[in-house]
């Protein structure tokens, strides 16, 4: 086995299930991306607000966008595009529960990415969004 690269995933899985109390924080977050990403890809460097603002606001060859549900401004409230129900601001800076559990994160990464991109979205591209919705002040 690779330990490089089944090492962190399964370190992160442990402390998912182990530390339900322990908050996780938006920059905790980052860093597991950050690693994942150079796990990815050793050229990796670093995440891009402004990348993260372009792919959030993109579609990606299906009908909706990140922002078709949780809009162009993260700080306020989004609105479900088929359900329309109510979906609590993005940005940290607006509601600080945001990306304060990774396993939680993880989930919605994964519904969302599917819809939008009929894939995962990358170690990248989640840790461009979130530098992105953090970088709102
Ligand atoms: C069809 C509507 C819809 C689209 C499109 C959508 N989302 Fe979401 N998203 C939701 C809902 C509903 C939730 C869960 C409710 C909540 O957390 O407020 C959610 C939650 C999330 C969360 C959880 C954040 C946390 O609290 O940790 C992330 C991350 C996320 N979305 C990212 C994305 C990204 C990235 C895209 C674009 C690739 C996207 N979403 C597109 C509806 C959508």
């Amino acid at each position: 086995m690779n330990l490089a690269k089944h090492a962190l995933p399964m370190f992160l899985g442990l402390c998912a299930l182990s530390n339900q109390s322990v908050a996780d924080t938006p920059t905790d977050l980052l860093k597991n991306y950050q690693q994942l990403a150079k796990t990815d890809n050793a050229a990796f460097v670093s995440f891009n607000a402004a990348r993260g603002q372009q792919f959030f606001n993109s579609k990606h060859g299906n009908d909706w966008s990140c922002s078709s549900c949780h809009t162009t401004n993260p700080k306020q409230l989004g609105k479900h595009d088929l359900t329309g129900r109510t979906i609590q601001p993005m940005a940290p800076i607006a509601n600080p529960q945001r990306f304060t559990d990774f396993a939680k994160s993880e989930k919605w990464f994964r519904r969302n990415c599917k819809d939008v991109l009929s894939r995962e979205c990358s170690a990248q591209e989640k840790g461009d969004v979130i530098s992105y919705l953090l970088s709102i002040k």
